[in-house]
Formats: C-alpha cells, sequence, structure tokens
C-alpha cells in the first residue's frame, strides 16, 4: 500500500479523490499496490464525504507521518502551497503538484531540491489540464530542438470568447458561467487578464529550453478590451480571437514570448478550439508540428492529470524522473517592442483609411456604419515601430479604438 496526502479538496482535489476511490483497481493493476489516501488536508469541514474521517486541518501531521511518500498539492496559490512543497521535497516525499503558479514561480528552486533528495516532483497538471504535455515534451519530443510553442492554455478565456463568438454572448455573462462550471481561478483575474496563460506558457518554455522563465518577464495582455466588435471585424477577415501564450527561438540564441489576445486566421489548427477546451502546438526541428488538444480545465479533466503524475510517483520511488531546469533571468528574452507581429487596428473617423495608408503603407480594411467606422490590418512589423505609427494616426485625428495583435499561426 502506497499512503498519499492530498493538501485541499476543492475541485481538483476533491476530483483527485474521487478517482484515486473509484479506479482503485485499475490503478492497482498499474502499480501492484493500492494508492491509500491517508490524509486531506482543508481548512472545511466535509462531513458527507466517504473519507470524512481522514480530513485534518493541520500540515505537520502530513510532514511528521513517515507512511505518507506521496504529498498532492492542489490548493492553487503560492502560500502556503509554496512552504508545504518545498518542506515536503526537502523530507525526500515525492509532490506531485497541479499549481501552475507555484511552478512558474519557484520550479527552478524546487526542482533542484527534489533533485537533492532524489525525490519526484511533478506537475502534469500545471499546463492544459486533463491534455498531456509535460510529459510528452520531456520524454517523446526529447530529440527535438523546441523552435516554437503556441497554444490556447487557458479553459476560461477560451470559453468566453467561444460564447462571445457563437453565441454574441456578454463578456460578463460568459464569465459568469465559466465560474459556475468551475473552469475559472478563485480569483477570475488570473484568467482574464492573461496571467495564468502566461504562467502556462512560461513552465512550457522552462521545459523546453531548460533555463526558468519568470512570468514577470514576460509581456502579457488579457481578454477584458476585447468587444463584440472586435470578435465579428476578425471574422469579416477570416479569424478568430484567442488568447495565446507563444514562445519562439530566435536566431540570435535568445527567446521571444508573450501572452497575448491574437487574431487567429480560420485555417490555423488553434482556431477550432474552442470552450473550455485548449490546444497546445510544440513545433520540433524533427517532428514539425505536433499539437496536443483536450480539456484544459475541470475538476476530472485535471484530476486525471494529477493521478498519472502519482502512479508515476508510485512507480519511481527508488530511481527519480529526470525532470529538470536550472534557474534563470530575463536576459535571454527579448523586449516586447522587439516582438514582430501584423496588427489589427480598429478605428474611427472621417478618411481614416487614406490617413492609416499614408503612416503604414498598404493595409487591408473592412468599414461599415457607412464608413466611419474601420478596421484594418497591417503588414508585420516590429512592435515598437507599430505604436510609434499608431501614435501618428492618433495625432492625425484618427480615434484608435483597438489594437489586437495577427497570430502567424
Ligand atoms: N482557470 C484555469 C483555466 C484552470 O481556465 O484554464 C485550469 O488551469
Amino acid at each position: 500500500m502506497v499512503s498519499v496526502a492530498i493538501l485541499g479538496h476543492g475541485v481538483v482535489g476533491s476530483g483527485v479523490a474521487e478517482i484515486l476511490l473509484t479506479h482503485k483497481q485499475k490503478l492497482f493493476s498499474r502499480i501492484g499496490e493500492e494508492i491509500y489516501i491517508k490524509k486531506v488536508l482543508d481548512l472545511r469541514e466535509f462531513p458527507d464525504s466517504p473519507i470524512a474521517n481522514r480530513f485534518t486541518k493541520d500540515f505537520e501531521e502530513i510532514i511528521n507521518d513517515l507512511e505518507i511518500r506521496v504529498i498532492v498539492e492542489v490548493m492553487g496559490g503560492l502560500h502556503p502551497s509554496y512552504e508545504f512543497v518545498k518542506r515536503s521535497l526537502k523530507a525526500g516525499k515525492s509532490v506531485v503538484t497541479s499549481n501552475k503558479e507555484l511552478v512558474a514561480a519557484y520550479g527552478a528552486e524546487l526542482l533542484a531540491i527534489a533533485k537533492e533528495t532524489n525525490a519526484n516532483f511533478l506537475f502534469e497538471a500545471s499546463v492544459g489540464g486533463g491534455i498531456p504535455i509535460i510529459r510528452p515534451m520531456n520524454q517523446c519530443l526529447v530529440a527535438n530542438i523546441v523552435d516554437e510553442i503556441a497554444g490556447i492554455l487557458n479553459g476560461t478565456t477560451n470559453f468566453i470568447l467561444t460564447k462571445m463568438i457563437e453565441d454574441g454572448m456578454q463578456f460578463e455573462d460568459a464569465l459568469k458561467l465559466a465560474q459556475e462550471l468551475g473552469f475559472a481561478e478563485r480569483n477570475p483575474a488570473a484568467d482574464i487578464e492573461g496571467h495564468d496563460a502566461c504562467r502556462k506558457i512560461c513552465i512550457l518554455a522552462s521545459l523546453a529550453f531548460g533555463k526558468h522563465v519568470y512570468p514577470e518577464s514576460v509581456h502579457t495582455e488579457g481578454i477584458t478590451h476585447i468587444t463584440l466588435e472586435d470578435v465579428k471585424y476578425a471574422e469579416k477577415f477570416g479569424c478568430v480571437i484567442k488568447l495565446i501564450g507563444r514562445v519562439k527561438k530566435l536566431s540570435n540564441g535568445k527567446i521571444d514570448i508573450i501572452t497575448a489576445p491574437m487574431l487567429v486566421p480560420a485555417k490555423s489548427q488553434l482556431a477550432n478550439i474552442d470552450s473550455e477546451f485548449n490546444g497546445i502546438m510544440v513545433r520540433g526541428d524533427c517532428t514539425g508540428d505536433v499539437v496536443f488538444y483536450g480539456k484544459g480545465a475541470g475538476k476530472l479533466p485535471t484530476a486525471s492529470a494529477v493521478v498519472a503524475d502519482i502512479v508515476d510517483c508510485c512507480q519511481h520511488f527508488k530511481e527519480r524522473r529526470f525532470l529538470f531546469w536550472t534557474d534563470g533571468n530575463s536576459s535571454n528574452i527579448i523586449h516586447v517592442n522587439e516582438s514582430i507581429f501584423a496588427m489589427y487596428v480598429r478605428v474611427k473617423g472621417a478618411d481614416s483609411i487614406a490617413k492609416a495608408e499614408k503612416i503604414f503603407g498598404s493595409v487591408q480594411s473592412i468599414s461599415s456604419n457607412g464608413g466611419n467606422r474601420v478596421a484594418f490590418t497591417t503588414e508585420e512589423l516590429p512592435y515598437g515601430e507599430f505604436t510609434k505609427k499608431l501614435q501618428q494616426l492618433a495625432a492625425d485625428g484618427v480615434e484608435i479604438c483597438s489594437t489586437i495583435r495577427i497570430g502567424n499561426l
């Protein structure tokens, strides 16, 4: 029997307990031992739970229990998750987490501790919910030099954008629905302002390029400024709007990494990834594009990835899994102004296209409302150059309503 403890009995934690109980036989046949939930840490009471008598409010009971070999951190947030995970790894216990905020902030440090104490620190569920992505990148694609990763990495925002695109639903209503369905973070600002997607692309970039990429070094925009009008213009340009996390390796050895809403051409593999589904494209130098698709949020999909990591820990107590990157800083990341994109711009005002062409050269435009409301797209240019030209356009009397990058995906 392998004893495990689960820290947190929220959406994901209760899903992990549910799978461990309902899939007991299947998991037993895989590792030859029962995975026994010895303790669950939560400040709340769960009298109706089938394991109600195993709840505790005291982490000390767990860390001091020598029988508990795997600790599953599914509380979310940085504190006290960081302290609990660090202590667990230092005590030589293996840790499984779904906590992307924790891995994005402290991954390098925690991996180093795990290496020191010969413990496993696994976090498949931290990116893409139920989609296998960490393990495939770390194992199956290991022969490749990764050139680019681009993905729809946040289920909540993808759900909101899908509702806006398909049902013409207002932003606020769609967010409320996503919260009710259990996709959103405790504080949904992390979803809609892009931080959750940013943490996930940072984890993938760290894994792909071997050095920790901290979220603070990454230009991040959310979807709060996206309007139904933009959604409709995007469609007229043959695109859909998606929140994209993207990292690209440049020929000078640096990386170009960003999280932002983008117009994605309808023919792109990422364009048809809707609702709470996530899609991640990994471009390897040997494989070309490999695309991972599935449910990126929700109780059982995310818990499924957590349980797979628990099984992996149970199979690798003696010989730890190799999953590692070293600490890094922002010196290998280019500034957002150097990043090259074609841009979508929505404006108001008479003669705005003629004025835009004077500044940007030839543009593609679509107008409505008798020519007073217009959207246009530019050729590719460095973002810093784009913002300067945009200021010239505004100085020329054109009202700028919104700008969105166009993803070459
Ligand atoms: N809030 C996250 C999302 C949950 O919507 O994708 C999964 O990480």
